[in-house]
This record gives C-alpha cells, structure tokens and sequence, in this order.
C-alpha cells in the first residue's frame, strides 16, 4: 500500500500518526500533509514533525497545507487539543522543518506521477483534499480510496448534528462526497463505540516503552473536558485512530455503502452529513458507511502501537 496521511494534529490525529509509523514503512507513508482544523495550520505543521521526531522517522517529508477552509473563516479546537494542538504532552523539539512546497502541489505532483494508486487517510477538515479534487480532478483516477474520519448519522460533536471535521469545511467535504472516488467514513457512529477506559490507558502503559507514555497522555488528555465527561465517564472516543487502525486491520468495522451528502447552507444544519441509512433517498451510494466497530481490536493496535515503536 501507497498512504499519504492528511492531518490536523491534535490529539486523537497524533495516535493515528504513531498508529501508521508503527505498521507501515518508510516507502508506504509517502508523505504527511497538514490543515488548519483542531490548530492553525502552522501548529499543526510543528506537530507533525514533532511526532515524527519522536519516532525517529524524520525521513518521512511533511507539507504544509491550507490555512483556511475553501470559504469559510476558519474555526479551531483549542480548547479540545489545547493551545499547542497535543495537549501539552510532551512530545520532542522538531530538529527537520517541513519541505518548502505546499499539501496541494505536494498531493497533485505524487498521484500525478504515480504508477499505482495512492490510499488517502483524512484526519482533518477536507480542505486540502476538496481543492485537489476541484483543481485537478484527473488525480481522482489515482486514489486508490479515500479514508476519512468525519460526520455521523445524525449526530455531531460540534452541533447537534454536525461532526467537527466537515463543519470546519463542509464544502471541501461537498467536493469530495460527490468525487466518485472510493470513500470509507468513519464517522462518530463508530468512535463513539470505542473508549479509551483506564484499564485500556494502562494497557498501553504497561508496555513500558516511551511511546505508550506519550500515548497514554493523549488518551487520558480529554478527561478532564466537562462536557466531555458528562457523555463519556469512562474514557473518550479517539476517532482519528480508527482511519489508520482500519488501514492496518480491515475488520476493525463493518457497514454498508450507502449515500451520503453534506448540508452546505443551512444555517440550523450547516455540515451535517445526511446518511441515507434506510436507503430511501434513491441517491447514489457513494460512502461505505462504517457503524459497528470491535473496539477491543482498536486497543489492541494502539497497544501494539507502543510496543512497536518503542
Ligand atoms: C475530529 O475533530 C477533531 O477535533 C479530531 O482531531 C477529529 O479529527 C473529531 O470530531
Ligand atoms: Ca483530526
């Protein structure tokens, strides 16, 4: 497999980044791009490279991405992941800098030149993958999939029915429902199955290496949020982990394709992903629609995570 992950680095995105540097090589991770989402995006940019410093795998290049959604003013999650985008978990100074040309070009340049297609792990707002797909939409024939963390079936995090990612930037979303490129969302109706509970934190911990420190730092990170705790009591959701979790397992979820569209306009709705779950639209399923997860089987590769890495 080709990956390219595409982030906005914060703290569940920083679990997916050490779940991917630990089951994929140096010639799979072709490079990380970043967005503006959870931080602004040069924050974002840091935090990419400080993870990657921590992993020693400094050879893997990172590309600055968009800073603002397509059009939209762009809205952050400090609050969630902290000012410093990890929640203050003490990951090491970047001794690399990214690479001096943007996500977009970045993007554009390595599908265009591929020989084989290139699977998109999205952790963040879709902007860099909406304006790809808008301004050169002949690399569409060069992903192989596209798999996202975003939306839910009438639920959200950030609104009553609208998940952060997609209400950041629901028309860079909007570009890439209707792409026609192969799309596996998971969404809240699976990461809210799977909660990072104490047992589970010392788990990690017990694996006695650095990383399952960091780790269990950025799990244990978001207990203390209210209106967190009051909807997880025992632990929180780490919905970024469970695109590159899947990437390493396909069986972590199952679904069904079926259609789902984004609301780009209403002003009650904005960034809802309408997921026609019953089928009843006539619409084209273009989403395969993750809903149930083996949540045990997510721990086990974050655990492993921690033993692999070190
Ligand atoms: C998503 O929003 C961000 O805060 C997280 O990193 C995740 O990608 C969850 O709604
Ligand atoms: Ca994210």
């Amino acid at each position: 497999m080709k990956l390219i992950i595409d982030t906005d680095p914060g703290t569940d995105d920083a679990v997916a980044i050490l779940i991917a540097l630990a089951h994929f090589t140096n010639d799979e991770i072709l490079g990380i791009t970043t967005v503006a989402g959870n931080v602004k995006v040069d924050v974002g940019t840091r935090n990419a490279l400080r993870i990657l410093e921590h992993a020693g795998r400094n050879e893997i290049p990172v590309f600055e991405g968009e800073a603002e959604p397509l059009e939209r003013e762009l809205e952050t999650a400090e609050w969630v992941h902290g000012t410093d985008g990890l929640n203050f978990v003490p990951f090491p100074e970047p001794s690399k800098e990214a690479e001096g040309s943007g996500a977009v070009e970045f993007l554009r340049d390595t599908l265009e030149n591929s020989d084989e297609r290139i699977t998109l792990a999205v952790l963040g707002p879709m902007t860099n993958i909406g304006k790809l797909i808008r301004d050169f939409p002949n690399t569409k024939n060069k992903i192989e999939k596209i798999v996202f963390m975003g939306g839910g079936a009438g639920m959200g995090n950030h609104t009553p029915v609208a998940e952060f990612n997609i209400l950041v930037d629901p028309e860079a979303a909007d570009i890439v429902l209707s792409s026609g490129v192969p799309l596996v969302m998971m969404g809240l109706d699976v990461t809210h199955q799977a909660i990072s509970t104490k047992e589970r934190i010392e788990r990690i911990v017990a694996t006695g290496s650095e990383t399952g420190k960091l780790l269990s730092g950025l799990l244990g990170s978001l207990l203390d949020i209210e209106i967190v705790k009051q909807k997880f009591p025992d632990g929180t959701p780490v919905h970024d982990a469970f695109v590159t979790a899947y990437l390493v397992d396909n069986t972590l979820t199952t679904g069904e394709v079926v259609n789902v569209e984004v609301e780009t306009e209403s002003k009650l709705t904005i960034g809802q992903t309408v997921v026609d779950v019953n089928n009843i639209s006539g619409r084209h399923p273009n989403v395969h629609w993750m809903n149930k997860v083996d949540d045990e089987k997510l721990f086990s590769i974050i655990t492993k995570t921690s033993e692999l890495l070190k």
